[in-house]
C-alpha cells in the first residue's frame, strides 16, 4: 500500500486465503473498502463472514495473501496488533457488555484500559458517547436493565469509544424489531457521516442494510460472487446471488449441513 492510497483506502485484501484449521473458508479474496464508506458483506450462514472480519481484526492470520488495514498490513506481534485494534471499532452480535458494570463503566472500559486519562475527562467522553448513540440519561442502567435495542446502542457507544476510525459490524440487527433495526441503521449511518468513519457490516439483512451502503460484497461457496453497488445487486442477474436475494433453499450455493450442526 502507498502513501497516497492509504488515504483514501481504509482495508485491502489482496488474494487471501483464509483457514480454520485444515479447511478453508474463503480463497482468492480481492477486496478495496474505500474510506468514508460503508460497505455491507453479504452471504449465507457458514460462508465466511464472520471469518472474514477476523482477518481484518487480526484475530485470524492470512493463510495467503495480504490483508491490509489504515494503510498497514495486518502485524503478527501482539503488542503491534493491540496498537492496530485501537483502530477499529467493533460490535458483535452477543453485545458482549459485563453485566455488573453499568452501560456507563461498559463504554469506559476500553478508556480505561488503553489510556490513562484522568477520570473526569473519561466521564466526560463517556457521557459524549451515550450522547451520539440517544441514550443520554441511561449511564446508570444496568445491561439487564435495557431493551435490546438499547443495549446496542449501548455496545455500539463502547465500539466507539476510542475514537476508531474504522467501525466493523458482525449482525447489528439481530433480535431487534423492524423499528429498533431501522434506528441502529439509521444510528450507523449518521455516525459513519458525521465521525468521517469506514464502516463494514456483515448482515443477513439485506433490505435493511442495503439503502444506508455504498458498496455491497457477497460471499458463497467460499469466494467473493459479487462485488457492486446495492443498485448493481439488485439489478444482478447472477444466480448464485439471486438465490441468496431469494432465501431460496435450492441452487447453486451449496449447503454444508454436516459443518453447520457441527458448529452449533
Ligand atoms: N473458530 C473456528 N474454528 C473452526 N472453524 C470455524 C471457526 N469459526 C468459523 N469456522 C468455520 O468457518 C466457516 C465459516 O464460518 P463463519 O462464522 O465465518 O460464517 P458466517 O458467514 O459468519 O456465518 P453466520 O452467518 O452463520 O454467522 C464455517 O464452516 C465454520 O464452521
Ligand atoms: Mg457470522
Amino acid at each position: 500500500m502507498t502513501a497516497a492510497d492509504a488515504i483514501d483506502i481504509a482495508v485491502r485484501l489482496t488474494d487471501v486465503r483464509l483457514d480454520r484449521g485444515a479447511h478453508t473458508v474463503l480463497s482468492g479474496i480481492d477486496l478495496e473498502v474505500p474510506r468514508g464508506s460503508i460497505t455491507a458483506v453479504l452471504g449465507p450462514s457458514g460462508s465466511g463472514k464472520s471469518t472474514l472480519l477476523a482477518a481484518l481484526t487480526g484475530e485470524l492470520a492470512p493463510a495467503a495473501g495480504t490483508v491490509e488495514v489504515l494503510g498497514q498490513r495486518v502485524p503478527h506481534r501482539q503488542r503491534d496488533l493491540l496498537e492496530l485494534r485501537k483502530g477499529i471499532g467493533v460490535l458483535l452480535q452477543g453485545n458482549g457488555l459485563l453485566t455488573d458494570l453499568t452501560a456507563a463503566e461498559n463504554i469506559a472500559l476500553p478508556l480505561r484500559t488503553h489510556t490513562d486519562l484522568p477520570r473526569a475527562v473519561v466521564d466526560r467522553l463517556v457521557a459524549m458517547k451515550l450522547h451520539a448513540v440517544g441514550l443520554r440519561t441511561a449511564g446508570t442502567l444496568y445491561p439487564r436493565e435495557l431493551s435490546g435495542g438499547m443495549a446496542r446502542r449501548v455496545a455500539l457507544a463502547r465500539a466507539l469509544a476510542l475514537d476508531p476510525p474504522l467501525m466493523v459490524y458482525d449482525e447489528p440487527l439481530t433480535g431487534l424489531d423492524p423499528i429498533a433495526s431501522g434506528v441502529i441503521m439509521s444510528l450507523i449511518a449518521r455516525l459513519n457521516a458525521t465521525l468521517h468513519l469506514t464502516s463494514i457490516i456483515v448482515t443477513h439483512h439485506v433490505h435493511e442494510t442495503l439503502p444506508v451502503c455504498d458498496r455491497a460484497i457477497v460471499i458463497a461457496n467460499g469466494r467473493i460472487v459479487f462485488s457492486g453497488t446495492p443498485a448493481e445487486l439488485e439489478a444482478t442477474d447472477d444466480p448464485l446471488v439471486l438465490q441468496f436475494l431469494r432465501g431460496e433453499p435450492d441452487g447453486p450455493i451449496a449447503f454444508d449441513t454436516a459443518v453447520r450442526s457441527e458448529a452449533a
